[in-house]
Formats: structure tokens, sequence, C-alpha cells
């Protein structure tokens, strides 16, 4: 089978500078114009956090574990445009580009599109891979790893993805989070989680284990992470010092004060939030489960709700029925997810149709296969 070589990203033939100065309303209509022409050929995925004028034109929209679904299943399409960030991309590009898929395609790549390129996560740029290699070296130092199963949260870079599927590791997102570490138990005795400490910890404690066999890892500390031998020893989970900053902005007092205001209200948080969030709160779950929950509750029903604004202003246009609160009294946007716009989409589409591949994102051969073996063994687990 003849692999097409993966072409260079461009600049295209359309200045982005050209699309800043226009109207929403201007932009908007230039995306559907663009759209209606690339047809089939086109998929627009849209994660739950983008804006809603952005969203608008997304085909499909999901959480981090729908999205990938949708990229390994995407057909027809020949490029995929993802508003989301960084790390989604990427992963779109190892789901899409899979060897049965490429034999399908004879040989030719579907293209993934960030439309801004700033757009990544800070939570993932936390965990480099060299920080890791030296966290596993070390580590190796004082336990047997061969025991030990290194699970990395999807958002990540496709490297430590790679480091994962070489060894014997695998990917998590929010929502099957609990079945990857159970899966990971099956075949280790204790686990190595970056780069989200919270999500590994309010994981690991519903599994029952407890904060003591949980040390955590700063890469900043020259030895073992700061941590002793004898920390790394008895420990079950070893959890990387990275988190959200959008999510660590929610607190217990705001729970209280709902409580306090709004007798019967529920909260519901997502599990990137720390613990003594996460432990108090009624409900924890990743975006699409946040969704799912509004959507299936009766009228009338009063939340709180702690995961990024733009996902809780558009429940609660979508819910009149119900009483919508974002949890934090201040505003906890996911800043790099709200570089994507529509001044950027419409530049994307319309050099798109213009036959220019802007922004391409594309993971080296190598990484990707590592990454792919990693990102299979969560797609069979969930
Ligand atoms: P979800 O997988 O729940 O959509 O989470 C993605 C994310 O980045 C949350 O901050
Ligand atoms: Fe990353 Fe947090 Fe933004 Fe999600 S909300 S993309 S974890 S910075």
């Amino acid at each position: 089978m003849a692999i097409a070589p993966i072409l260079p990203s461009s600049a295209g033939k359309f200045p982005l500078s050209d699309y800043k100065s226009l109207a929403n309303e201007e932009l908007s209509a230039r995306i559907t114009v663009a759209r209606e022409k690339l047809g089939e050929k086109l998929l627009i995925l849209g994660h739950h956090y983008q804006q809603d004028e952005v969203i608008e034109h997304a085909d499909l929209r999901g959480d981090s574990y729908q999205l990938s679904q949708m990229a390994a299943s995407s057909k027809d399409c020949r490029t995929i445009i993802f508003c989301g960030v960084h790390f989604m991309a990427e992963t779109a590009d190892i789901l899409a580009n899979r060897p049965e898929k490429l034999v399908e395609r004879e040989g030719l790549r579907v293209k993934v599109i960030l439309p801004d390129m700033a757009a990544g996560c800070s939570m993932a740029d936390m965990a480099g891979i060299r920080q890791v290699e030296e966290a596993w070296q070390q580590l190796g130092e004082v336990i047997d790893t061969s025991d030990m199963i290194p699970v990395t949260y999807i958002n990540s870079a496709a490297s430590l993805k790679a480091f994962c599927g070489k060894h014997g590791g695998i990917v998590c997102t929010s929502s099957n989070a609990a079945a990857v570490m159970e899966w990971a138990y099956e075949r280790g005795n204790r686990v190595f989680f970056f780069p989200d400490q919270h999500l590994g910890r309010n994981t690991a404690l519903t599994m029952g284990f407890t904060n003591d066999q949980m040390p955590v890892w700063n890469p900043y500390e020259e030895d073992l992470g700061g941590n002793t031998d004898e920390a790394i020893s008895g420990s079950k989970v070893v959890l990387w010092k990275g988190h959200c900053s959008v999510h660590q902005m929610f607190r217990p007092e705001h729970v209280e004060q709902f409580r306090k205001n709004n007798p019967g209200i529920k909260i519901m948080v997502h599990p990137e939030c720390p613990q003594e969030v996460n432990d108090i709160a009624d409900i924890s779950g990743s975006t699409g489960k946040i969704l799912k929950t509004v959507e299936d509750s009766p009228a009338g029903t009063e939340w709180a709700i702690g995961t990024e604004l733009h996902l809780v202003n558009r429940l609660k246009k979508e819910h009149p029925e119900q009483e919508i609160h974002f949890l934090s009294p201040v505003v906890c946007m996911c800043a790099t997810m709200y570089r994507i716009d529509l001044a950027h989409l419409a530049w994307a589409c319309e050099n798109l149709v213009d036959g220019d591949v802007v922004n391409s994102i594309t993971v080296d051969e190598e990484t990707s296969d590592y990454s792919l073996v990693a990102l299979e063994r969560m797609l069979e687990v969930s």
C-alpha cells in the first residue's frame, strides 16, 4: 500500500489577519458556505467547552472520550477541523490515521486542523516526556517498575501516550478513569498516573485506596519527586503534580454557600476538581456525563455546576426549565479553548476550500504507533 506523504502545514492563501476584523455574523455565514462546498469531506468536531458561536458549526460535539471515538470511526471525511485543544487534535490524527483506516483509504491520510495552534492545555503542559522518563528511571531505583502500570490522562502530549504504549500502560479520560485503573490493577500492583493528580486521586479513592498510598511526584524536586523511599515503596498510585487551572478554582466553601442558601440544590462537578470539592459534591463526572445528567433531570431541578463556564452557560440557556448556577463566584473559563473563535474557524475553512490545509497537526509515525497501543487499550476497556 502506498502511504500518501504527510503534507506540511501551510499558512494558507488567505491571511488570518483578514478575518480578525470581520463581524461574527459575516464569519458565521462564510463558514456555512465553505462547509457546504466541502460537504462530507470535512468533519468539524467540537468539545463541550467551546464558545456557542463556534460549537454551532460542529457536526459532532462531545467530551474527550466521545470525540476520540468520533475521530476513530470517521468514514468519509478527508479533513477534521478540531475545535478543541492541541492534545485532542493529536489524538484525532492518531486514531483517524491508524493502519487499518489507511488501508481502507488506500493510503490517504485524514488531515487534522487545529484552528489556533496556541490552543493548548495548561495541564497537559505540566508533564513533559523527559520529566516522565526521568521519573520512571528514578522510580525503578526504588521499586520494580515492571509491576507498575503508567496511566496517562488523555490531556497529555502524544509522547506521553507513546510512553504508556511502550511500557504496558494505557490512556484514560474523565469518563473511563475507574475502568482504566481496574484494567491497570489486573496487570500490575501500582499505577503511575499523570498529569492530573486530582483525577488520579479522586478515581483511586473510589477504588478504596487512601491518600497515604498516593505520594505526589513533583517533577521539579530533584530526588524521587520530593518523596522518601518508604513513601514510594508503600505506594499504590504515584500521582503527578499537575492540575487544571480552571477546575482548581472551585472550592469547598462555594459548595457550602450554595447548600446554605439553596436547600435542595444538587452539586455536580468535573473530577479534575480537587478532592475536597469532589468528595462533597453529589455527582462527579465528565463533561458528557454532566450534560446527560442535566438532560435527564426533571423540570425544577436546581444545580450548581463546577466545570468550565461556557458549558455551564450553555446548559443554563438550553434548560430554562431547571435552575442552573455556576459553582464559583469568579469566572473560571478555559482560556486556551477560548482561542478557537469564528475568525480562526472561517480562516481554516476558506483556505481548505482553496486546497490549503492550515495549522495541520501530524504526529510522527513512531509516536503515533506507540500512542495507538495505549489508546486502543483504552477504547477496548470502555
Ligand atoms: P472531558 O473529557 O470531561 O470532556 O474533559 C476534558 C477536559 O479538558 C476537562 O477539562
Ligand atoms: Fe486543559 Fe483545564 Fe482547559 Fe481542560 S479545562 S483543556 S484540563 S486547561
